[in-house]
């Protein structure tokens, strides 16, 4: 799986993530659990929003970040993030390890659907790939596998699982790249007008080559 000429792949610097949060926001807008979510919120504090909610732990020294570039313009069309097991990352502090495991409710914005927020939050605590976002335009190029097949080889390297919660799209996506469904969350779109499949929330288990 190569990527074609005009594309880059390299790690992210974690002052990226503004525009990395902006790339999630849009590729986002689409999923119907999202629109859903905001449906009543001011827009324009969407992003704010995400910023506060995941950008303290983005940060952290156990999450590392990949990005794919298109060479002509610069731009930044797609990025992923994995979260590595502390043994492998002893300089994340006994102080952050405290703010990570706290299980405080991360704060909402104004008029969000709380409830299905709540079944989102749970499907997102079972992470440790931190998202799989591509821009509307270079989705179906191949660009989500490519994350993926270099998140996996990292995990094979290391002997560890990898956990995902996906989307209906991303699962298929997911399962082509040795993902197992263990679980299924229901965020119940059907309450909102929505096919009830919008609303399944699959959590995806991957375990090292030759475990
Ligand atoms: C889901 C996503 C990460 C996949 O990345 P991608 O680069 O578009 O996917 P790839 O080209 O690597 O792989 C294509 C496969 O992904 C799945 N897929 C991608 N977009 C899909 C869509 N809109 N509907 C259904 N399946 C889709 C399919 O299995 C597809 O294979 P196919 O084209 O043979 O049917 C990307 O489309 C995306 O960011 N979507 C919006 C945000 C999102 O849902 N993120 C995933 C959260 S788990």
């Amino acid at each position: 799986m190569e990527l074609p000429p005009e594309f880059e792949f390299n790690e992210a610097r974690k002052d990226e993530l503004p525009n990395l949060f902006s790339i999630w926001n849009i590729a986002f807008a689409d999923y119907q659990v999202w629109k859903v979510i905001f449906k009543d919120s001011e827009h324009q504090k969407i992003l704010p929003w995400i910023e506060k909610t995941f950008g303290a732990r983005m940060k952290m020294d156990d999450i590392a970040l990949w990005k794919i570039t298109e060479v002509s313009s610069g731009k930044t069309v797609a990025w992923t993030g994995l979260r590595f097991p502390w043994k492998f990352r002893p300089s994340i502090m006994e102080e952050q390890k405290k703010t990570i495991l706290a299980k405080d409710t991360p704060p909402t914005l104004e008029r969000m659907n709380l409830d299905v927020f709540a079944v989102l939050g749970q499907a997102l605590r079972a992470a440790n790939r931190m998202g799989t976002n591509v821009l509307p335009g270079y989705q179906r190029m191949g660009f989500g596998q490519f994350l993926t097949k270099h998140c996996n080889e990292i995990a094979d390297k290391s002997g560890s699982r990898t956990w995902i919660p996906a989307s209906p799209n991303g699962s298929n996506m997911f399962q082509k790249m040795g993902f197992k469904q263990v679980a299924i969350l229901d965020a119940h779109m059907e309450r909102y007008g929505y096919d009830a499949a919008t609303g399944k929330m699959y959590i995806l288990l991957r375990d090292p080559f030759g475990s």
